[in-house]
């Protein structure tokens, strides 16, 4: 029997719905945290690649998540073409009212409430009685019903819920007014028949269960998140929530590029159909790595550098052959392009351009396109042959910065054998050109001590690591610096020829990433 959605109509039978929790669960986790703008430019891709319903934050979280849901509802939640926006709450009255104001603006808004339902965490989390989380249910779900109609309730910790009382809770929220139910599995530990079992007996046993969405929610501490999503969206569940590259609590959440793609390839398996240009989820993967400076694993299925490459002789003959001997899905269906055009100094700001695209950058906005472009220059005068991976670093060295307080501007190094190293550095801060000269024990010494004159802070450096993009003593070193504030760990990346230049670009980014992430852990600031 189809079921008729207040945000969707109708919908019917073999409908996905794609819930995407990049923004929420993705980036809560260690080291994702993103600035306003950057949130609106992931909110921007994921509206182009196709998804159903986005939840933008936790609103009661911080004043941070609270601005940047409402900032995605008053701009892409306004558009004919949105997806349903959502934001996060717990069953509190303040909770649910923050984030009915948050999504307030969009045309098709969505409030989820979740309260955790295992004994485990009612018991010594909660410290609540099975009967007054029934109540804060049904209280939390009729409040959000006043302010939208489209209203989600999850059982946190559900997988590992009394079936009995999981069943008693869901047709209280049912009776409340919800019309999406979600069966987190919070801590990653269902297997693929748990699922079948939980979902089958939800439909044969909660009354009003036909006339809500079923959805999953998979984290992946056993590496089961999309085989679990995969087994639930089999026995009926028709909304999936996921993030872009996994990222989310922990080993994550299911990945979004996998499970479309999975249903795509697989119709025989799961004949279902969703609304996500696939051709996009390159693109909007290395937005979010860009973003957070982030990469995937190469062998990261869809979106890894290897998810298309043939090492091995037998099967680089048998892909020349016919490419379906080891290719399951083309590499053009997920937005990799097949392309040779190397760069060098003569290459003009067009054939830039089109590298971009080629590469996944199709986002870039045009501010960035020209920074990009005059550092691409000034690297093609110093690099004989510019590689696709020179470009990569180049520009997310580009993109990361933008919007950030503190910019690196300049720099001048003396070292050597014969003394301290000594550092001049022009970083500007909040616009503000700013100088400082330090020495130190060696060049990187005297470089953070400078960034640290110019912009005091008590953050330690806990990892500091060089690599190099491409072959090749002109090759680029790209440096990873992680700092260390009051347990909160942030990861900066930087990219240049220059190894010092590159680790003061690091040190800014992690500065960076610290200053969005102090808001974020205000004492209020929260995570699901
Ligand atoms: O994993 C979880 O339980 C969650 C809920 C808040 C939906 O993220
Ligand atoms: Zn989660």
């Amino acid at each position: 029997m189809s079921i008729t959605h207040p945000s969707f109509g109708t919908l019917d039978d073999d409908r996905v719905i794609i819930f995407d929790t990049t923004l929420r669960d993705g980036e809560q986790s260690p080291g994702f945290s993103m600035n306003l703008n950057e949130k609106i430019r992931m909110a921007e891709a994921l509206t182009e690649l196709g998804i159903d319903v986005m939840e933008a934050g936790f609103p009661i979280a911080s004043i941070g998540d609270y601005e940047a849901v409402k900032a995605i509802a008053e701009s892409i939640g306004q558009r004919d073409e949105s997806p349903v926006i959502c934001g996060l709450s717990r069953t509190g009255r303040e909770d649910v009212l923050r984030a009915a104001d948050a999504v307030r603006p969009a045309q098709r808004k969505r409030i989820h409430v979740f309260i955790a339902t295992s004994d485990l965490h009612m018991k010594y989390k909660l410290r609540m009685q099975p009967d007054e989380v029934v109540e804060a249910t049904i209280a939390a779900v009729g409040l959000a019903r006043q302010h939208t109609d489209d209203v989600e309730w999850s059982a946190e910790d559900g997988t590992r819920t009394d079936p009995d009382f999981l069943c008693r809770c869901i047709e209280a929220a049912i009776k409340a007014g919800a019309t999406t139910i979600n069966i987190p599995d919070t801590v990653g530990y269902a297997v693929p028949e748990d699922m079948a079992r939980i979902f089958t007996m939800i439909r044969e046993r909660v009354p009003g269960a036909d006339k809500v969405v079923l959805s999953t929610h998979n984290h992946n501490d056993l590496g089961l998140a999309v085989a679990n999503t995969m087994a639930a969206l089999r026995v009926g569940v028709r909304q999936i929530e996921s993030t872009i590259n996994g990222i989310g609590e922990r080993a994550g959440n299911a990945s979004l590029e996998e499970a479309v793609m999975a249903i795509r390839t697989r119709p025989d398996a799961m004949p279902f159909k969703n609304n996500v240009n696939t051709q996009n989820i390159l693109r909007t993967s290395r937005l979010l790595s860009t973003i957070t400076g982030f990469d995937v694993q190469p062998n990261k299925a869809i979106v890894g550098r290897n998810a298309f490459a043939h090492e091995a002789g037998i099967h680089q003959d048998g892909v020349l052959k016919h490419a379906s001997t080891y290719e399951i899905m083309t590499p053009e269906s997920v937005g990799w392009q097949k392309n040779s055009l190397v760069l060098g100094k003569h290459s003009g700001r067009a054939a830039f351009r089109d590298k971009l695209n080629a590469l996944g950058y199709g986002e870039i906005g045009a501010n960035q396109l020209n920074d990009a472009f005059r550092r691409f220059k000034d690297l093609a005068d110093r690099k004989k042959v510019v590689f696709d991976d020179d470009i990569v670093a180049l520009v997310d060295d580009e993109v990361m910065r933008d919007h950030e307080r503190i910019r690196f501007v300049s720099m001048d190094l003396y070292a050597g054998s014969k003394g301290p190293a000594r550092a001049e550095l022009e970083l500007a801060v909040d616009g503000v050109t700013k100088q400082a000269v330090a020495t130190g024990d060696g060049p990187v010494d005297a470089t953070f001590k400078a960034i640290r004159e110019i912009f005091p802070h008590e953050a330690n450096l806990v990892l500091f690591s060089v690599g190099a993009v491409t072959e090749g003593t002109d090759a680029q070193a790209k440096t990873t610096v992680r700092l260390e504030e009051k347990g909160k760990l942030v990861d900066g990346q930087g990219a240049d020829t220059d190894t010092i230049v590159s680790a003061a670009r690091a040190y800014v980014h992690a500065l960076n990433k610290l200053l969005v992430k102090r808001v974020r852990t205000e004492p209020q600031a929260l995570s699901a």
